[in-house]
């Protein structure tokens, strides 16, 4: 990280991630939040998905981004400070940052420390006109923004990736919310969405042949165990995603293989054989839906862009 680089670390502390994960395994059906899915090694697993022939998303939205680029540089205007919900891999930021009109800040919130700095680094030696003021926060929550040195004409919050789609409907409504302050009176969003389509298109893509999506969900009990000290067994758990199509989402489990006991801060939950714990939905989204969370938030959809065969969505908004 050069020494330029200011960086504010709200990262999530242990006592966070107990809390949040004591409260999901005392529901019933239990589960855990996907956001702790992005330690470093989830970060990784999640690029590997991103490469699997079954997870046409990234891919999609790369060349719907590509396509759409000038369409959105002249919807957007000049002298934006971006602000990306996560930060990803960077290709997507890149092809923005590009294409947008004189953009005068970007700002990654990401709750991975080691997928901001890494991704940060990268960019900041690639835009040098471009000031990076990094956030290491949870964007769930309230995050003030850094003002950047040079004045920006608005805010435009990027949220590619249909990562809108692991919030269930109340928490999206929450998010945009947050999102709708974020971004000022004269401030624009641009969300990427998963469109509603055959579950046999979807279901393979959380379900690769290489098995990576299944590593991918596993992970999150190693890093439980790594930083709250839970004794999850790796081997007594099973990853299970289906597309439910009467809610239009991906439900992904972890399936307890035997009836076994787990201990978090002292607490023994139990799990019955076969017990199916909640880990993340993935939402597929109809134009219709998207529209009505985005109105329940006070923001309306002023254009829409959509690859060839209405497989993905990038959508931007402003405030009703
Ligand atoms: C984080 C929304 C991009 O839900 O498709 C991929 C996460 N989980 N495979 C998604 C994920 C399993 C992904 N996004």
């Amino acid at each position: 990280m050069s020494a330029v680089l200011k960086l504010t670390d709200l990262q999530p502390t242990p006592d966070d991630i107990s809390g949040d994960v004591l409260a999901g395994l005392s529901r019933h059906p239990k589960r855990l939040p996907s956001k702790y899915f992005y330690d470093r090694r989830g970060s990784e697993l999640f690029e590997e998905i991103t490469r699997q022939p079954e997870y046409y998303l990234t891919r999609i939205e790369l060349a719907l981004l590509e396509a759409s680029m000038a369409q959105i540089a002249e919807a957007v205007g000049a002298r934006a400070h971006v602000v990306e919900y996560g930060s990803g891999s960077g290709r997507k930021t890149r092809i923005l940052l590009d294409g947008l009109d004189d953009p005068v800040a970007y700002t990654p919130i990401e709750i991975s420390r080691s997928a901001l700095l890494a991704s940060v680094e990268r960019l900041d030696r690639e835009f040098g006109d471009v000031e990076v003021l990094p956030v290491c926060a949870d964007f769930t929550q309230p995050v003030p923004l850094p003002r950047p040195r040079r004045a920006a004409d608005h805010a435009l919050v990027f949220f590619p990736g249909s990562t809108l789609g692991n919030f269930t409907d109340t928490e999206a409504v929450r998010l945009l919310r947050a999102m709708h302050q974020t971004m000022g009176n004269r401030g624009g969003a641009l969300l990427g969405i998963d469109l509603q389509k055959s579950p046999a298109i979807i279901e393979p893509a959380y379900n690769d042949a290489n098995g990576v999506t299944a590593k991918f969900t596993l992970n999150l009990l190693a890093r439980l165990n790594r930083d709250i000290g839970s004794d999850f067994d790796l081997d007594g758990f099973a990853h299970r995603a289906e597309y439910v199509e009467n809610a239009g989402r991906i439900e992904t489990f972890l399936v307890s293989r035997r009836a076994q006991d787990v201990t978090v801060e002292g607490h023994v939950f139990h799990f019955g054989a076969g017990e199916a714990m909640q880990v993340e939905y993935s939402q597929k989204y109809t134009d219709a839906g998207f529209s009505g969370l985005a109105g329940l938030a006070g923001l309306k959809v002023v254009r829409a862009w959509n690859d060839p065969q209405d497989w993905f969505g990038l959508r931007l908004l402003r405030r009703d």
